[in-house]
């Protein structure tokens, strides 16, 4: 060992202390000391179990466990020396304890790093995953509470960013709705693909050692619903396996993606041209040049970190291809990525939550923005099918009225119909009916659809959840 450099706890067959260089590039411990929590959890149930198969005593466990649990006070009052040069969270708490505990000479037995960060990780993922989880949950009840406020609001619904058909307010807000719950359910597999033990699985090979995984894995919560310990089934796998970081890189993807999307629809609905909603000072900026400007940046940099969300998953994926079983040090490279999009997620999610109770739907223009009859035109078509007109015939007829609408300069519920008879003689005069908004948005009432009682009972459904 050279002077004055510490001991690795793989120290024992270097004659020289790592390159300075090599402790840059080796060391995690800037990124991975948040595990502190998982990695003191997991050690403490590794003693627990040490003790149970009688490899240490009850007294040494004792030792190791308030030795433990001091290191995290520690830690948590942020009086904890993080030192780089022991390049990990898992060697930090080690070396400290070591210090304090004799006993902690022997707390690594039958145990590698590659298990153990594995382990503090899935722990980490059923944490993150429930944090998650609340933040997705408010901002479903933030949508619903703006759904109620708006359900009588009605905008025209695009098809390529063309006016297409009315629908309230209510019932685009909750297409969110639905997205997010199923990001909750992304979420939740998760969750449950992270509740296995990789304990006991050493550096690749096991121990000859006779631990006990069931009792490690039950010590650590990783039960199914009848409270029986799940362990992981092949030891290589579990060392190497970053599946979970992944799904939950995914996962995160597919909320960013969704929340991008909503985003980008307040950013054009806050717009001058749309000014279907007034956002709330509280979630915008002004300009330092342009003293009128009220800008949207809140919903831009949700946009903008969903773009990260997407690159950590390229990343993770990226990096997993190609290796080769089992650990490999790239590995370390798996935390960052995570890390980030756990916290942009969250921080993503709630500012839409505490954002969305701010905002106000601008009834005026919405109903100017859907005063145009031709979205209604569908339903005209819809009348005369309804008249036994085939369909194709029945578009092909509203078509010829929407071209005499344009070449006449008269909107279409309002062409005289003398002229609109000729086209058809299953137009009757009481086609115009057709252009009758709120009938147009009731008649749509089956599940699914827009029409105020549909919405309604949605809301209802949201609620109850
Ligand atoms: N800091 C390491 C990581 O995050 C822990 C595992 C180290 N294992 C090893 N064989 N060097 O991956």
């Amino acid at each position: 060992m050279a002077e004055g450099k510490k001991q690795a706890t793989w120290g024992g067959r270097f004659s020289e202390g790592p390159a300075e260089l090599m402790l840059r590039i080796g060391e995690s411990v800037s990124f991975d000391q948040r595990l502190a929590p998982f990695d003191v959890q997991g050690s403490k149930a590794q003693a627990a179990m040490l003790a149970h198969v009688g490899i240490i005593t009850d007294e040494e466990r004792d030792a190791i466990q308030a030795g433990l649990d001091a290191i995290l006070a520690k830690v948590e009052a942020g009086e904890f020396f993080w030192d780089p040069e022991l390049e990990d969270v898992h060697m930090n708490i080690e070396q400290a304890l070591t210090q304090e505990v004799p006993a902690a000479a022997k707390l690594h037995t039958a145990r590698s790093r590659n298990d153990q960060v594995a382990t503090d990780m899935r722990l980490w993922f059923k944490y993150a995953c429930d944090e998650v989880d609340a933040s997705l949950a408010a901002v479903i009840a933030s949508l619903v509470d703006l759904a109620e406020r708006t359900q009588t609001v009605i905008i025209p619904g695009y098809t390529h960013l063309q006016r297409a058909q009315p629908v309230s307010m209510a019932h685009h807000l909750l297409a969110y709705v639905e997205m997010f719950a199923r990001d909750r359910t992304r979420i939740a597999a998760v969750k449950e693909q992270a509740n296995v033990c990789p304990l006991g699985s050493g550096a690749i090979a096991g121990t000859t050692l006779p631990i006990d995984r069931e009792f490690v894995a039950k010590e650590l919560g990783f039960v199914d619903a009848q409270g029986r310990p799940q362990v992981t089934q092949n030891s290589m796998d579990a060392v190497s396996d970053r599946d979970s970081f992944i799904q939950f890189a995914s996962a995160c993807a597919s909320i960013g993606v969704h929340l991008s999307r909503l985003a980008e629809d307040f950013i054009l609905w806050s717009s001058a041209e749309f000014g279907f909603v007034k956002l709330p000072d509280a979630f915008t900026t002004g300009s330092s040049l342009m003293p009128q400007k009220k800008n949207p940046d809140a919903f831009e940099l949700i946009r903008g970190k969903s773009a990260r969300l997407t690159g950590n998953l390229q990343m993770l994926l990226t990096m997993v291809k190609g290796l080769p079983l089992t650990y490999n040090r790239d590995l370390q490279e798996d935390k960052p990525p995570v890390f980030d999009s756990f916290d942009q997620t969250v921080l993503i999610l709630d500012c839409v939550a505490a954002c969305l109770p701010g905002v106000q739907a601008d009834a005026k223009r919405c109903a100017a923005a859907v005063a145009d009859p031709a979205l209604l035109a569908t339903d005209v078509v819809d009348y005369l099918v309804k008249k036994a007109v085939p369909f194709r015939e029945a578009h092909h007829v509203v078509g010829a009225l929407v071209g005499l609408s344009e070449q006449l300069e008269t909107p279409l519920n309002e062409l005289p119909y003398e002229e609109v008879a000729k086209i058809h003689a299953a137009l009757g005069a009481d086609w115009v009916d057709a252009f009758d908004l709120s009938k147009a948005l009731a008649a749509r009432d089956k599940p699914g659809m827009p029409g105020p009682d549909q919405v309604a009972a949605r809301i209802a459904h949201w609620r109850q959840k």
